[in-house]
């Protein structure tokens, strides 16, 4: 079975970005992220992927998905459709789509975990993640933050499994 799990920190109002940007940094979020798709696929939209300081995420197969078919991105495989990149997707090994919020929201329903970064903060954002419906959601887990110097709210990792 394909599993297919969304990594994403949302703030206060479902803002995720901002001018192709982040609307936050948490290190600890970042360490975190790695920690978690290290080893695995990530899937991302080509926004995204022009968002990366670095380029593609070591230690990851980088998938990017571009209509674009001139796009053409080092250490990176390039699809053209949501359904490509699903036949990308190895069985019984965990699929990570990184955003943004057009990718998460063709794959929203195909998605059986949400590794959510609650941001207990609300920011100037111009992209949102599409709205979680609670009822079709099971919290597995939840770790609280404090705030701290470098960031002045407080966070919550969230991890969310569908109900079957
Ligand atoms: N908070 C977080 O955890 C988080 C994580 C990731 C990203 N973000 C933020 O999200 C924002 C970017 O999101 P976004 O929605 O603008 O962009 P995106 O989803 O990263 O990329 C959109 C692009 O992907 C391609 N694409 C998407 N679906 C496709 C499909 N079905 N078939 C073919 N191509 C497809 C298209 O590229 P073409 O135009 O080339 O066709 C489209 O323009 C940024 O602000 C970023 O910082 C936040």
């Amino acid at each position: 079975m394909k599993k297919i799990s969304i990594i994403v920190a949302v703030a206060g109002d479902n803002g995720i970005g901002k001018d192709n940007k982040l609307l936050c940094h948490i290190p600890g979020d970042l360490k975190r992220f790695k920690k978690i798709t290290s080893g695995h696929t990530v899937i991302m939209g080509k926004n995204t992927f022009l968002s990366l300081p670095g380029g593609p995420l070591k230690d990851r197969r980088n998938i990017v998905i571009s209509d674009n078919p001139q796009d053409r991105f080092d250490g990176c495989i390039m699809v053209s459709s949501i359904k490509e990149a699903l036949d990308h997707c190895e069985e019984d090994r965990e699929t990570f789509i990184i955003g943004g919020a057009s990718v998460y929201r063709q794959f929203m329903p195909y998605t059986t975990r949400l590794y959510l970064t609650r941001v207990n903060k609300c920011f100037d954002a111009d992209t949102f993640f599409p709205e979680i419906n609670a009822e079709e959601w099971t919290e597995i887990s939840k770790e609280k933050h404090q705030a701290k110097e470098q960031t002045d709210f407080t966070y919550d990792y969230v991890v969310l499994e569908r109900k079957s």
